[in-house]
């Protein structure tokens, strides 16, 4: 159980306005949750404090080294006025596997959740409660040794900042268009692509701009050997509905273990869909998109919570799912997930956290 010490700013900031446009991680609320980690003491000092700049050498080792991780959650105003958080205890436990892979300290699983929770109620009421809106939770730990060798930082730094944002695409949940990249890959078995860190994003930047050149919004990546497997897209799983049945890639080490994608298969399994966790091709796909069997597609993540897919390019071909339009099954998932989140439907699952 941390003792966290609480210090309030002095000079609240400017609220969004209601019905005001967010966007996504551009706005933070007045608050920051902050814990110090030192070899041969632990965790120490945990605090939440004004939002602020953090001063750090220009030696310190995430700048250098790129050893940091980070998570992203959502707090939520549900319709009964309390506000909620969607299964904490997962980004708990993958923070922690993220951190073995990233030879970064363990956080006890009730600490992080118990630091998450806080950070919440101190600017709870920043979160918004226009449709759509959420309050994006950005935990994430830095390196901070002043050293350029290469090594694992001996110190290092918690932080928690909260974002008010709206959907993640700019066009909400109007159908986004995907480039499956032939040419660059995100990660490969071995690596860090089942880690949440920074370095598995900066990989995919240069790809990213590509597709934003060509007129998409995100990219497919394929499996980082044979360019062959699908993998995920940059900020999300994704899911395919193929003649009925739901199909996904299995996780492979390689692939981000996202709580979305755990819920919805959990949800599509709950309303008795087949679902495939396994590998699938991109001639398996493009087949499937040409001979008609392709009728959804999807993405899944906490910030792009479910997202149609409407077009995928892969080389020369272009595919339209579902006439552009939103699948059936999607908008379902969507409303489903969506509506345990704020409290407007059941939560048979008991994923549902109150803060
Ligand atoms: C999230 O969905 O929370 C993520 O961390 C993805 C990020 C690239 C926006």
């Amino acid at each position: 159980m941390l003792d966290i010490r609480i210090e309030k700013t002095t000079e609240p900031k400017q609220k969004p306005a209601k019905g005001e446009k967010l966007g996504f991680g551009h706005v933070f609320t007045d608050h920051m949750f902050v814990m110090n980690y030192t070899e041969g003491k632990g965790w120490h000092d945990a605090r939440i404090v004004p939002f602020q700049n953090i001063s750090l050498s220009p030696a310190a080792m995430v700048y250098h080294y790129g050893q940091e991780m980070f998570e992203g959650m959502k707090a939520y105003k549900g319709v009964d006025g309390k506000t909620y958080l969607f299964r904490p205890d997962m980004n708990a436990k993958r923070t922690n596997e993220t951190n073995k892979r990233l030879c970064i300290p363990q956080i006890p699983e009730e600490d992080f959740v118990q630091a998450v929770e806080a950070a919440v109620k101190m600017d709870e009421d920043w979160i918004p409660t226009d449709e759509g809106t959420s309050l994006y939770i950005r935990p994430f730990i830095i390196a901070t040794d002043e050293f350029l060798g290469v090594a694992p930082s001996k110190t290092y730094l918690f932080i928690i900042i909260l974002s008010p944002s709206g959907a993640y695409y700019a066009s909400g949940l109007a159908p986004v268009g995907i480039w499956i990249e032939d040419e660059f890959v995100r990660a490969v078995k071995g690596g860090m692509g089942f880690a949440k860190t920074g370095g598995n994003y900066a990989a995919s930047l240069i790809a990213q701009v590509k597709a934003h050149d060509g007129g998409y919004s995100q990219v497919l990546w394929l499996d980082g050997v044979e360019r062959k497997y699908i993998e995920e897209v940059g900020a999300m799983n994704i899911f395919f509905k193929i003649k009925g049945k739901v199909v996904t890639p299995a996780l492979n080490g390689s692939i981000l273990p996202g709580v979305t994608r755990n819920s919805v298969i959990a949800v599509c399994k709950h309303w008795g869909y087949e679902v495939e966790e396994r590998r699938i091709s991109v001639d398996e796909l493009v087949a499937a998109a040409q001979n008609g069997d392709l009728e959804e597609v999807w993405g899944t993540g906490t910030a792009a919570v479910v997202s149609p897919v409407g077009k995928l390019r892969y080389k020369d071909d272009v595919m339209t799912i579902g006439g552009g339009e939103i699948g059936e099954l999607t908008q379902k998932l969507y409303d489903e997930i969506t509506g345990i989140q704020w409290g407007k439907k059941d939560d048979p699952f008991g994923w549902r956290v109150e803060v």
